[in-house]
């Protein structure tokens, strides 16, 4: 049996943030919930979260994730001091425990499946993640002996210039026997630069403890400050635009583009630069998207162009061109082969087939039928201060330019709305609606003004 542990009680004083430190996010997501994220392989019967810093806030992060259980670690006295606070909830436990920093997201679940498997090969006390790092700084040295066992591990500040020289670091990532880890517990002392209860000085009272090597040091960066933060997120990025390269989608300028780890890709996908795409979005085979464009919980259909826009939380059926200078937003849907063109915003609204409304319109809390050609500036005034109405536009009805309608409204079937009309009562089928006053003009205006 395994039960997994978040250290997730720290502040991260390093972050500079009054968010505590492992609610920062990357990639939409926060780091304790990636850390989280990376224990699905390894099965665990319990996930304990050690919270102390802003608990409150952490706890209401993680709400939505099932069967997770808070540990309170009042005063933060170290990360051994955290896992002391497991002793009363674990005491019928007999499995293994995995201890994981709540500050490295990168880790990827096979890792940790490794590692449970040769923690469990070789009955080991305790089983370590380590890695040799070109730039070691921050991290605590691992010494082993020649058969990768530990004999020490000390931290970064309290290394003497022999120490460190050693690259191999701790990744703050750990599989131990619980119970034999719960009797040395008791043992450990705030001996240090810090006075702190260190979770790593553990190792001088097991055996064996055995440190294993991951393959990708990236994956054990621990976010101790904004700069390695980013530098995460680059190292996240790159991950998630490689994955979609090699499955057949093209990136131009990829440096420039940002993609979550949540969206998904279909083959022959183009990204144009300065695109971001995120949250739970869809883009489909053969679809264009950017330059300079952010998706957003979207679904897009197959060979959509999507140029200079902003899509969220909507739909776009295949074989449609949005933008230059779209936005959609608020459960939107255009159907298949619309054009949705300059600046125009469609909220809550749903567009029919082969329909447009190419340039300068608002459609809110409308529905559109097919075909419906929708003049340039067209409005619907859809709020009336207090409510919202609906407007709703029959299949191959065109709308003049500049016209308003005043919701709730209902046209017809092929009408025709002539320019510039305020259109405040239904209109029926084939009728053409005029609904502004008719053009006067009088006679030589100009020779009448001088003359007074
Ligand atoms: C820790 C390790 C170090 C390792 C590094 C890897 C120790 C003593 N040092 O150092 O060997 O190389 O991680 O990233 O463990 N936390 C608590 N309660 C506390 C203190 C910390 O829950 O009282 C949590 C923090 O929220 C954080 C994690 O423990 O998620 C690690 O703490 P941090 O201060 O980042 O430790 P490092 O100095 O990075
Ligand atoms: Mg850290």
């Amino acid at each position: 049996m395994v039960a997994v542990a978040i250290l997730a009680a720290g502040r991260g004083t390093r972050m500079k943030s009054n968010l505590p430190k492992v609610l920062h996010t990357l990639g939409g997501r926060s780091l304790v919930q990636r850390v989280l994220d990376s224990c699905h392989l390894i099965n665990p019967s319990r996930q304990l979260v050690i919270i102390g810093y802003e608990g409150e806030q952490v706890k209401q992060c993680l709400q939505s994730i099932p069967s997770l259980e808070f540990v309170e670690q009042r005063e933060q006295l170290g990360t051994g001091h955290a896992i002391q606070q497991l002793l009363p909830h674990l005491q019928d436990f007999d499995g293994d425990l995995f201890v994981l920093n709540g500050d490295a997201p990168l880790l990827r679940p096979e890792t940790l499946q490794n590692l449970l498997h040769i923690h469990k090969t070789n009955q080991n006390a305790a089983t370590l993640l380590t890695a040799h790092l070109p730039n070691p700084k921050g991290y605590g040295r691992v010494f082993c002996d020649n058969n990768n066992l530990v004999t020490q591990i000390v931290e970064d500040r309290d290394c003497n210039a022999a120490q460190k020289k050693n690259h191999r670091v701790n990744g703050g990532i750990y599989c131990f026997n619980w119970p034999q880890l719960a009797q040395v517990l008791p043992k450990l002392s705030p001996n240090n630069d810090q006075k702190e209860y260190y979770l790593t000085d553990v190792v001088q009272y097991l055996n064996p403890v055995m440190a294993v090597d991951v393959e990708d040091y990236l994956e054990i960066n621990g976010i101790n400050d904004r700069q390695q933060l980013s530098a995460a997120n680059d190292i996240m990025q790159d991950r998630i635009k490689n994955r979609w390269m090699a499955a057949g989608v093209t990136m131009i300028d990829p440096d420039s583009i940002t993609i979550d780890d949540t969206v998904k890709l279909e083959v022959d996908v183009i990204i144009e630069p300065q695109t971001h795409l995120r949250g739970n979005s869809v883009i489909g085979a053969g679809s264009r998207i950017g330059p300079g464009s952010l998706i957003e919980n979207s679904q897009i259909g197959q060979n959509v162009t999507v140029l200079y826009s902003v899509i969220t939380d909507s739909e776009v059926a295949s074989g449609c061109r949005i933008g230059p200078y779209t936005h959609l937003r608020g459960e939107a849907k255009i159907k298949e082969a619309c054009r949705i063109g300059n600046f125009v915003e469609i909220k809550k609204s749903e567009v029919g087939q082969k329909s447009n409304v190419a340039h300068l319109s608002y459609l809110g809390d409308a529905i559109l039928g097919e075909q419906v050609n929708v003049g340039a500036g067209t409005i619907t005034a859809n709020y009336d201060g207090v409510n919202k109405h609906p407007t709703i536009i029959g299949n191959r009805t065109k709308t003049g330019a500049n016209s308003v309608f005043v919701a709730p409204v209902t046209l017809g079937e092929e009408v025709t709305v002539a320019a510039g009309s305020v259109v405040t009562n239904d209109v029926p089928n084939q009728a053409l609606v005029i609904a502004r006053q008719r053009q006067r003009i009088i006679e030589d205006w100009k020779n009448k003004i001088q003359q007074k």
